[in-house]
């Protein structure tokens, strides 16, 4: 029988990987422009929100996960589909396996600051993501002209996963952790806000209504699926694999409903 290890390095999986639903943002990306990839996401959900943990814990989770999902799957590619665990782990996982190429997810300050008229820039994240010393130099060398408000989100990813699985979001919820994101100073206004988690697009919609003042919302997820394409060159799938897109969960939930919404991405459990 043919495992992963055994496959010719063409009809590997591609990993995408993220700490809940989120990273479906990107892999519905990568889906349209790779059709033939094989694709297995992994959602480490059983540490879901990972916006909270400490770092150190929070590394050498990533760390010894992805030892044990490289050694496994063999993925010919690894996309990072989280902020949370990129800008804090990227560096070490590439350092620790540097066979595999790594895709990672920063928070997009920069085509932000190339877009903004005001110059006023909100970045809405993890509160992991908004303390890392990898977001603050991201301003520093991107951002340095603009003034950027840093918007940390207790709740947003689990809003997003209630809202992508059919519950009641309440405005008032998502007005709570937004409205911090909307400064006017000196006559302007904030005019793009950078969505710097993947779960964040899925309330793009819900933004919109509730925002006292139009923005661009910052979406990363198609840049994302680029690099992907970009450095899969030469080592692209050209013809189905006839393999089935999967998705593994470190809870091992037995949930109907995550299932019908797995399958709508395409995904068997
Ligand atoms: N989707 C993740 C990100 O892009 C984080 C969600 C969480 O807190 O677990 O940062």
């Amino acid at each position: 029988m043919e495992t992963e290890d055994t496959l010719p390095r063409r009809d590997r999986p591609v990993l995408i990987f993220d700490s809940g639903l989120g990273g479906l943002t990107v892999l519905r990306e990568a889906r349209y422009l790779l059709p033939y990839e094989t694709l297995l996401y992994v959602a480490d959900d059983a540490a879901f929100p990972i916006g909270r943990w400490a770092e150190d814990d929070l590394k050498a989770r990533l760390l010894s996960l992805f030892q044990e999902l490289i050694a496994h799957h063999r993925p010919k590619a690894v996309v990072i589909a989280c902020n949370t665990a990129f800008t804090l782990a990227g560096e070490a996982l590439r350092k620790a396996h540097p066979e595999t190429p790594f895709v990672g997810t920063v928070p997009a300050i920069k085509p932000a600051a190339e877009q903004t008229s005001s110059g006023l820039i909100s970045v809405l994240a993890t509160p992991g993501t908004v303390r890392r010393t990898y977001t603050r130099s991201l301003i520093d060398s991107f951002a340095s002209q603009c003034h950027v408000r840093l918007v940390g989100s207790d709740k947003l990813a689990e809003l997003s996963e209630r809202h992508l699985r059919g519950q009641e979001v309440a405005d008032q919820e998502l007005v709570a952790e937004i409205s911090d994101c909307f400064l006017e100073r000196d006559g302007k206004r904030t005019d793009v806000v950078v969505l710097a988690c993947t779960h964040y697009p899925f309330l793009t919609n819900r933004f919109r209504k509730i925002a006292p003042w139009p923005v661009d919302w910052l979406d990363p997820a198609e840049a994302i699926a680029r690099q992907l394409v970009r450095v899969l060159e030469g080592n692209a799938a050209h013809a189905p694999s006839g393999a089935l897109d999967r998705a593994v969960f470190t809870s091992a939930p037995k949930d109907p409903a995550l299932m019908r919404l797995l399958a709508g991405f395409g995904l068997t459990l």
